[in-house]
């Protein structure tokens, strides 16, 4: 997948546009997204784009073949194949208006987006196929190793939506239409790297959300000081954000996970990001549970230690869509059992949601948030039977919102950052 350049400093669009253009790595259009102007480039090696432009941020981008040009490449490809087969230039261009092309390599997968009018599964594309009695499997075969430009892919599969009611976020959706002889659902392991990051994961069994990108930098930008200091992910994955501050050298991350599948993509990409530097795993405590569970976990964990020391959470990661607010009062709950305050006396909550425009811009969902949490520590004292007024000193801060990616028309997905801290 080529990658492409998030620029911050207006200066350096056109020395860059120039760069690019005279080496023919340059790809039209230049866009703007929040505070980045956005710079799209031929160059699919991460080396060459860190050691070409070492100080912008550069992600992969999925091929949009809107761009004609792109468009005629797997169009024009599929023309040579079928015009073999069909002669009629009137139905061999119905077939190929219905050919998709948009789609993502993740080696060895080949993904195509779902669309009712271009996809494989299109009623008239079958009936042409059927027709004709052309064998598809041929024609994939032929896209997996002729059309595509890299090596060990086996599988073409179309995506499609993940399902808002499943918890555990499964692309139960995912449907193959071909995969090499030998190859079993078990063995799919994508991997994709962006920040420098690798990821690991099962595409049948586990999602993945490439526009999670410029989260995942953010934190990597912004949270310096998670050094040292200990980390909880409350539904950690495949370690989207738990790899983030194991890059950014945390002393220890606490990850609960529902989903077996993630937690094997976890520990695929933690060795392959070679342990983020550690010999063994002993930093990365990660519970194949709910994360109702982390409570007694964090506990066990400190019973360990020769003073069953405190812990020092800098930050808690709230990562499921399209709320994670069942994870609010577990935050809380081990912030107060865990957290040792004198020697951390902040910590940052990131909080997901699917939140609406609307509600984004006349301040609403940060205030029902506030609200929310504000109410909390009075619940769990509730709750506890608990009389010495624990939870009651808390004060929550809205730092900041970033709106990640747009999850439907007029709703964004958002990381609020809410500072927590108490008075002792
Ligand atoms: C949006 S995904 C998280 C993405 C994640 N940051 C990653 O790297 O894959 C949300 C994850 O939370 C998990 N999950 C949902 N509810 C949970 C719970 N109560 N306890 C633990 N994990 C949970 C799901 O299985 C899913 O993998």
């Amino acid at each position: 997948m080529p990658y492409e350049l998030l620029v911050t400093e207006p200066a350096l669009i056109k020395t860059i546009k120039t760069s690019l253009e005279n080496d023919n790595l340059f790809v039209k259009p230049i866009t703007k997204e929040n505070q980045f102007t956005v710079i799209r480039t031929n160059i699919r090696d991460s080396t060459e784009i860190e050691s070409r432009f070492p100080n912008i941020i550069s992600r992969q981008y999925e091929y949009k073949l809107t761009n004609l040009s792109m468009v005629r490449d797997i169009i024009g490809f599929s023309r040579n194949y079928f015009q073999s087969y069909i002669t009629d230039e009137s139905i061999l261009q119905t077939l190929l208006d219905h050919i998709p092309t948009r789609y993502s390599i993740y080696p060895p997968l080949l993904l195509f987006n779902n669309s009712s009018m271009k996809c494989f599964t299109n009623g008239i594309f079958i009936n042409i196929i059927s027709q004709y009695k052309i064998d598809l499997s041929k024609y994939y075969h032929s896209l997996l190793y002729d059309f595509i430009p890299a090596t060990g892919m086996t599988v073409v599969a179309i995506n499609k939506p993940i399902l808002e009611a499943d918890t555990m976020r499964q692309p139960h959706n995912l449907q193959i239409l071909y995969k090499d002889k030998n190859v079993g659902d078990e063995e799919i392991w994508c991997k994709l790297k962006q920040n420098d990051i690798w990821q690991v994961w099962n595409p049948m069994y586990t999602m993945f959300s490439r526009g999670n990108i410029k989260e995942k930098k953010r934190v990597l930008d912004t949270f310096k000081d998670v050094r040292d200091n200990d980390v909880v992910d409350l539904y950690c994955g495949i370690g989207y954000f738990s790899f983030s501050y194991l890059r950014l050298g945390c002393r220890n991350i606490f990850g609960f996970e529902l989903n077996p599948w993630s937690i094997m993509g976890f520990w695929k990409g933690y060795d392959l990001n070679h342990g983020f530097g550690h010999s063994n795993r002993s930093n990365c405590h990660i519970y194949n549970e709910n994360n109702e569970r982390s409570l007694q976990r964090i506990t066990e964990y400190r019973d360990t230690l020769p003073n069953h020391d405190l812990l020092r959470i800098r930050h808690i990661n709230l990562g499921l869509l399209p709320s994670s607010e069942q994870g609010w009062p577990i935050a809380i709950r081990i912030l107060s059992d865990h957290n040792d305050w004198l020697q951390c006396p902040l910590v940052t909550l990131h909080i997901h949601e699917n939140v609406s425009i609307e509600d984004i811009n006349s301040d609403k969902f940060i205030n029902q948030t506030l609200t929310k949490l504000g109410k909390i520590p009075t619940e769990l004292n509730k709750n506890d039977n608990n009389n010495d007024d624990d939870y009651h000193s808390y004060k929550f801060e809205v730092i900041h919102l970033e709106k990640i990616k747009t999850f439907a028309p007029d709703v964004w997905h958002i990381c609020l950052d809410v500072n927590v801290t108490i008075t002792i």
